[in-house]
């Protein structure tokens, strides 16, 4: 079969290659791969900048951002055989940490966890793989389109639960979110806040096109130039782009009592002036919160895909932005400006070799 491979920290080494079928030992639900986005974390490893191979092998197969059809799966197991399922990204640490003994991967405090496609663990892009029944989560077949969502819609479900919890550390009636980035991650966020009830207002700064028109289609306010001329204040705002500056400015646009979640993972190396007497006087004085979050555990997918489900099904189709067979595998892992979403469609026609 067909899988896309790296060799970690290596760029210029994916390559469309033909592997062995998973084998048992590797888990009793075997899907057949029907989708698979790709994000920044994808490119980054291409690019040589992330990832780990499982131990004892060169290569990674890529791809955490999975649907699939289950076409075999154990008696009595939570699927069955033609369930439209998607494979959860972490698995628990060897040892286990507390959270991860209790299921709370996404919190794992020693970092020896595992991921699909990024650390330590082949990932999903390859025309079937094997899982193991606690680790898919199953889909409304009316998802069939854009189930491929779902992997990071968990990630803002995690961010959104989070921010709950921070939340009812005191009287917490908030009204307007603030996402900054209208990527896929952003709009995902800016949902959600919808789901909630809130006023969204989403930043980003490309000024025309799909991004506007699907924050606008939403019900929410589209936003570009500066963060700090806004004119609103956000009593949360979830932070989707990982560029530094803005991420600092972000910090400084809450009123009392904000919260502000950190979801994007910026490059380093970029060098900021800024005063951090200044950000601790406001963060204590207002009594903010401004936390990271990343990843998520089985009741964040199961969250994720019931937002999902509860979605207009053609503003979701509309995320997904551009779809290409396998065959177009290089030009998936290229970003486009234009693009939201890229998806590799494994149900359209594919080459046999790598071209
Ligand atoms: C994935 C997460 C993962 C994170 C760090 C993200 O792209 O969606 O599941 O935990 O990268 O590796």
């Amino acid at each position: 079969m067909l899988a896309i491979e790296v060799v970690p920290l290596t760029a210029g080494t994916a390559k469309l290659a033909e592997r062995e079928e998973p084998v048992l030992s590797e888990g009793s639900v075997l899907v057949e791969t029907l989708a698979i986005g790709v994000c920044g974390t994808d490119r980054e490893i291409v690019a040589g900048n992330y990832g780990r191979p499982p131990p004892g092998e060169a290569n990674l197969v890529l791809g955490h951002e999975s649907l699939g059809r289950v076409i075999e799966a154990p008696a009595g197991s939570s699927v069955a055989a033609g369930d439209l399922v998607v494979a959860i990204v972490r698995r628990p640490d060897p040892v286990p940490c507390a959270n991860c003994a209790a299921g709370e991967w996404d919190m794992c405090r020693n970092g020896r966890y595992t991921e699909c496609g990024i650390k330590e663990r082949h990932g999903f892009c390859r025309e079937r793989f094997r899982i193991e029944p606690e680790f898919v989560v199953k889909l409304a077949p009316h998802l069939k389109k854009t189930g491929v969502l779902l992997e990071p819609a968990s990630i803002l479900a995690k961010a959104w639960e989070h921010i709950d919890y921070i939340g009812r550390r005191a009287r917490w009636l908030p009204k307007v979110a603030l996402v900054t980035g209208a990527g896929p991650v952003g709009l995902l966020a800016a949902l959600m806040a919808k789901q909630r009830g809130l006023d969204v207002i989403v930043f980003d700064r490309v000024e025309s096109g799909l991004k506007p028109e699907l924050v606008r289609r939403l019900g929410g306010k589209y936003a570009t130039g500066d963060v700090e001329e806004l004119g609103t204040t956000a009593d949360v705002i979830v932070e989707c782009t990982g560029y530094g500056p803005l991420v600092f400015k972000c910090m400084r646009q809450t009123p009392p009592g904000g919260i502000v979640c950190l979801t994007g993972i910026s490059t380093a190396g970029r060098k900021l002036e800024i005063d951090p007497g200044l950000i601790n006087r406001d963060v204590v004085l207002e009594n903010d919160v401004i936390f990271g979050s990343v990843n998520a555990n089985r009741r964040h997918y199961e969250a994720a895909a019931k937002s999902l489900a509860a979605a207009d099904p053609a503003w979701l189709e509309r995320i997904i932005s551009r779809r290409l067979p396998l065959s177009a595998w290089r030009d998936a892992l290229q970003p486009m400006p234009d693009a939201v979403k890229t998806v590799i469609d494994f149900t359209q026609d594919r080459l046999p070799n790598d071209s």
